[in-house]
């Protein structure tokens, strides 16, 4: 089975304090995890280090929300995924939407962070996903194939096996407007051909891809039944305990 994998992406949003706090709510109730299910927490960067102690392995592992496109030097404010490799940090999301909208983040810029990450072995969460004008003139395919294009299909078929996907359309994301579980399964699908096309389809079925954009306690079961969604990176209900416990139990279990 692919690793299944519910990521919290806690954007920029809870105090250290409430942070740890909903930490604990979580862990504390977390169901144990079979062969193949993961938890990723996407932190803020200060609270990596201090919080790290917080999730015990068997629970799940933590992420950057972003790094720095270049290796070192004299960009103030920025941080490197050397220093993340540093805190041993095993996963870093790269290229979401809000960055690339509001940090006009390229395709370019994120092929470089992903070859930053895997170059100390991190994996790079890559994010992709269509802005609504798109989906309603029936081009999501070619926008996602092109993001794919230009950001990961310089990797040789070893690396790529290192990258989690996640597809998420910008249109859902935040805006408590899921994409149907029809329209995530045609898009992880046709992701996954494009991979097939690209390397092999032994890699592209080795490769997980995550849905995200407004999933929910209440919505994650449908979603995740879908054969190609293989878990979600989960924004708004990843800070709710009970929610996001949900989305937890609603990954898939081998079978
Ligand atoms: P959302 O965010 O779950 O709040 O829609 C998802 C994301 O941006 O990763």
């Amino acid at each position: 089975m692919r690793k299944q994998i519910a990521a919290a992406n806690w954007k920029m949003n809870k105090t250290l304090q409430e942070g740890q706090q909903l930490l604990h709510d979580i862990v504390s109730k977390m169901p144990s995890l079979t062969n193949g299910q993961h938890v990723i927490f996407a932190l803020p960067y200060p609270y990596l280090g201090i919080l790290k102690s917080k999730v015990p392995v068997q629970s799940g592992q933590l992420a950057a929300q972003n790094c720095h496109h270049a290796s070192s030097g004299a960009y103030t404010g920025e941080v490197s995924v050397s220093m993340l490799k540093s805190l041993e940090i095993p996963y870093c999301i790269v290229g979401h939407s809000e960055r690339r909208e509001y940090f006009h983040e390229t395709n370019a810029q994120l092929a470089v962070k992903v070859n930053l990450c895997l170059s100390v072995g991190i994996t790079p969460i890559f994010c992709c996903g269509e802005p609504l004008s798109i989906r309603e003139a029936n081009n999501q395919n070619s926008y996602v194939g092109t993001q794919l294009d230009e950001s990961l299909f310089h990797l040789d078929a070893a690396a790529i096996q290192h990258v989690v996907i996640a597809y998420e359309p910008i249109w859902a994301i935040g805006t408590g407007k899921t994409a149907s579980s029809e329209q995530a399964q045609e898009m992880h699908a046709f992701i996954r051909s494009a991979i097939a096309n690209k390397y092999s389809a032994e890699i592209a079925n080795g490769i997980s891809i995550l849905y995200g954009g407004s999933v929910k306690g209440s919505n994650a079961g449908e979603l995740f039944a879908q054969p190609d969604v293989d878990g979600g990176l989960v924004g708004g209900a990843s800070l709710v305990p009970e929610d996001f416990l949900q989305i937890i139990a609603a990954l898939k279990k081998e079978s």
